[in-house]
């Protein structure tokens, strides 16, 4: 890992990408190339040096050959020629047009530390990070880019702060954390999109003249578009081909678009959406943006995830947790709803327990008066009507059957019909006297206010410490809207403060708490980013358990975040959000690839269906360090066809799981059906179910399905029907 400095060109890599700048003549910056590692030398000539058509572009006034136009730039400016979309907007109230020029440049070991905001982190022989400072020739204002290089990973981690040196204030409009300049756009753009129940759907479009984007101003990051793209070779698949992947570490509005202009090069942009975003900045202040992420893939899609993964497995998800193995838990939500009471539970977890599972966690309604979801949230004292001798005594007599425990909390809302809101109607977000929007009955609470954190720690602090707790679901279960803090002199500074404050809890809880398991969760995958993941190591992925639907969701969400962090449980059928009914295997086999769990009540099981339970747990005890370590590989996607194939392996190349799965049965079958492995040592050999078979017949040749009903061969097949499902274990010799 090195970062090259010659001639004011820098060059930062690690012998698997190359990412290449320069200082312009006009002193700004100049981006030459991003993508597989290139050797030493000056790259100069990757900039345009063919006169710009004085017709369509222009050009500076002493250099009819210097247009910014045509130029792949670093973090552009607007109003000196370039009209595509530029990286930050600032004014001092006068001038609304900046000229940031190079002033001078660090190299520091390591990765600093981003104060109030998740990044990736990396200790001193991990990364190394060129700190670039530029100043603008108009006012006295520095910009400080930040670009981290990972030892061993084909990522550049970057940000950016504006310091202002003036004596007057400067209003920020935008202020993206990262833009690059790519020369070409024959490529396709690919996000994660959906909605409650069928969140990061991966959808894929080719990418033309205009701007094409995903985004959020819902105030979280939302069900509906995930802070990820990725740019794609068009000849490039799940395993070849190069790919460009880009991901915000940010939980709240976000912007990632793809500008392509009029000279078919692509501009990539990823920050805070700039919509209904302004933030003062007082002499002397700085703006630090959130981190934003770029991977480099030869390898396809693939090969861009498994960098996301172990990035975020190695370098994100905190040193706590990142080799522990999380709890097999189980959740009393669909099994009970609000309708429990303290003997119910003792029984569900007395029940749970004789199956296996590790952590028993109680859902929503166990505080205030909630009896459904229009009351209670904000008053987090037990309620005594359901569990009369207490949260403290629930929890101890949980634990006394060896369960750990858990409970839900919804930190961020308030319920009209609540104590808090009773005393406190001004902590509820809106503005004072006008008509505010309700989501699931609630409002949401004023995170810009440093004393409705304040509040909302010290009511959690005393139920965890009385609980002894292990985990939290942390929900959140609407989007924000009349964004208004009467607390605040600008509102164009809400969002942004309201999601800091939401990280301050995240920061106080985790810090004095370490080993209290952060599970997040937003009505389901509403909020699974990988800011969150830093602080929360694993999220709820969908609220949609249904085992089909689950393997479009954990297939999306696989292209950007490590299998070990999707929550993925077995709930009963006919399934809650589908009303589909799938077998109880099809269920486990899909929930194996996650953080694995259950959503039900254990009596609702007969006699032989525990038995199936108690296996499945054992199964999932002795495979989960191959969740939590190994690398995962999508085989086959449930976009493209009826069946879907997964597998992971291990470092070492000797275990392998394989998940396989077919949706709904079809005629007349092929007799033969295989599924070709990947990742396996050629040469040896891998036992799987009493068979052996080497890892380059996996490969080439693929490993032999359970022979699928043809109509005809009802004595000999071995699966048929809809919701077919195997996981395969394979075990080097
Ligand atoms: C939404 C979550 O996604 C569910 O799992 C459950 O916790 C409910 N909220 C409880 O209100």
């Amino acid at each position: 890992m090195s970062i090259l400095v010659n001639q004011q060109q820098f060059h930062l890599t690690n012998g698997k990408i190359s990412y290449i700048f320069q200082v312009l003549k006009n002193g700004q910056l100049g981006h030459l190339y991003f993508g597989k590692a290139l050797r030493e030398r000056d790259y100069r000539h990757f900039q345009r040096t063919n006169n710009p058509t004085p017709a369509s572009c222009h050009t500076y006034e002493d250099d009819a050959a210097f247009s910014l136009e045509t130029i792949q730039q670093e973090y552009p400016v607007y109003g000196k020629g370039d009209f595509r979309e530029p990286a930050f907007m600032i004014s001092d109230g006068q001038k609304p047009i900046a000229n940031f020029v190079y002033k001078s440049h660090e190299i520091v070991k390591g990765k600093p530390y981003l104060k109030g905001l998740p990044a990736t982190y990396a200790h001193t022989d991990e990364a190394e990070t060129l700190l670039i400072v530029l100043e603008d020739t108009y006012q006295q204002v520095e910009l400080e880019l930040s670009y981290t290089i990972f030892k061993n990973e084909a990522v550049i981690a970057r940000n950016v702060r504006l310091i202002n040196k003036t004596d007057g204030a400067l209003s920020i409009d935008r202020m993206m954390s990262l833009s690059v300049d790519l020369p070409h756009a024959d490529m396709e753009m690919v996000h994660l999109s959906g909605t409650w129940a069928r969140e990061r759907h991966v959808k894929k479009r080719k990418i033309e003249q205009g701007i094409q984007s995903v985004s959020s101003i819902r105030g979280a990051s939302s069900h509906h578009h995930n802070p990820f793209l990725a740019l794609t070779a068009l000849d490039a698949t799940e395993h070849i081909g190069e790919v460009f992947g880009f991901q915000f570490v940010y939980s709240g509005n976000f912007l990632a678009q793809t500008e392509v202009d009029h000279y078919g090069t692509a501009r990539v942009q990823v920050g805070i959406h700039p919509m209904g975003f302004q933030w003062n900045l007082s002499p002397g202040e700085t703006f630090q943006t959130p981190e934003a992420l770029m991977v480099y893939s030869d390898q396809g899609m693939n090969g861009m995830s498994q960098t996301f993964h172990r990035l975020y497995r190695h370098q994100l998800i905190s040193e706590q947790w990142k080799n522990k193995d999380r709890p097999v838990l189980i959740n009393n939500w669909e099994a009970t709803y609000f309708d429990f009471n303290e003997e119910k539970l003792l029984h569900f977890a007395k029940e749970a327990k004789e199956l296996g599972v590790e952590l028993f966690v109680l859902d929503d309604g166990w505080f205030g008066k909630r009896n459904n979801d229009r009351s209670s949230l904000g008053d987090w004292t037990v309620d005594l009507e359901k569990l009369p001798d207490g949260i403290a005594s629930l929890a101890e007599k949980v634990k006394s059957t060896g369960l750990q425990f858990g409970l839900w909390f919804e930190p961020e809302m308030i319920s009209p019909d609540s104590e808090l809101y009773r005393e406190h109607p001004e902590w509820a977000i809106g503005i004072p006297g006008e008509h505010f929007t309700l989501g699931r009955n609630q409002r949401v609470l004023d995170y810009t206010r440093p004393e409705v954190v304040n509040y909302i720690f010290e009511q959690m602090k005393e139920i965890i410490e009385a609980t002894n707790l292990d985990y939290i679901k942390w929900d959140m279960n609407r989007n924000i809207t009349e964004a208004y803090s009467a607390g605040l002199e600008n509102q164009g500074e809400f969002f942004h403060r309201y999601i800091l404050g939401v990280y301050d809890l995240y920061e106080r809880l985790t810090s004095e708490f370490p080993n209290v398991l952060f599970e997040s969760c937003a009505g389901g995958g509403g909020r699974f980013d990988p800011a969150l993941l830093y602080y929360a190591p694993q999220a709820w992925a969908s609220d949609d358990t249904d085992a089909v639907e689950r393997l479009k969701i954990q297939y999306g969400t696989s292209m950007a975040y490590p299998i070990y962090s999707i929550g993925s449980h077995i709930s009963a059928v006919p399934n809650h959000q589908t009303l589909r009914e799938t077998p109880l295997s099809m269920r486990a086999d899909v929930a194996y690839f996650g953080t694995f769990g259950y959503e039900l009540d254990p009596s609702s099981l007969s006699n032989e269906e525990k038995e199936i339970v108690k296996a499945q747990i054992k199964r999932y005890q002795s495979l989960r360090h191959l969740v939590r370590d190994g690398e995962f590989i999508r085989l086959q996607s449930p976009f493209e066809s009826n069946e879907t194939a997964w597998m992971i392996v291990s470092k070492d190349q000797t275990e392998v799981l394989v998940g396989w799965y077919k949706a709904s049965s079809t005629p007349n079958p092929r007799t033969n059906q295989f599924v070709k492995l990947r990742g396996l040592a050629s040469d040896r050999g891998y036992n799987v179910d009493g068979e052996k078979y080497f890892g380059d017949e996996l490969m080439l040749h693929g490993l032999p399905l359970p022979v699928e009903f043809n109509g005809a061969n009802g004595e000999q097949a071995e699966r048929g029907g809809d919701f077919q499902s195997k996981v395969f274990y394979l075990k080097a010799e």
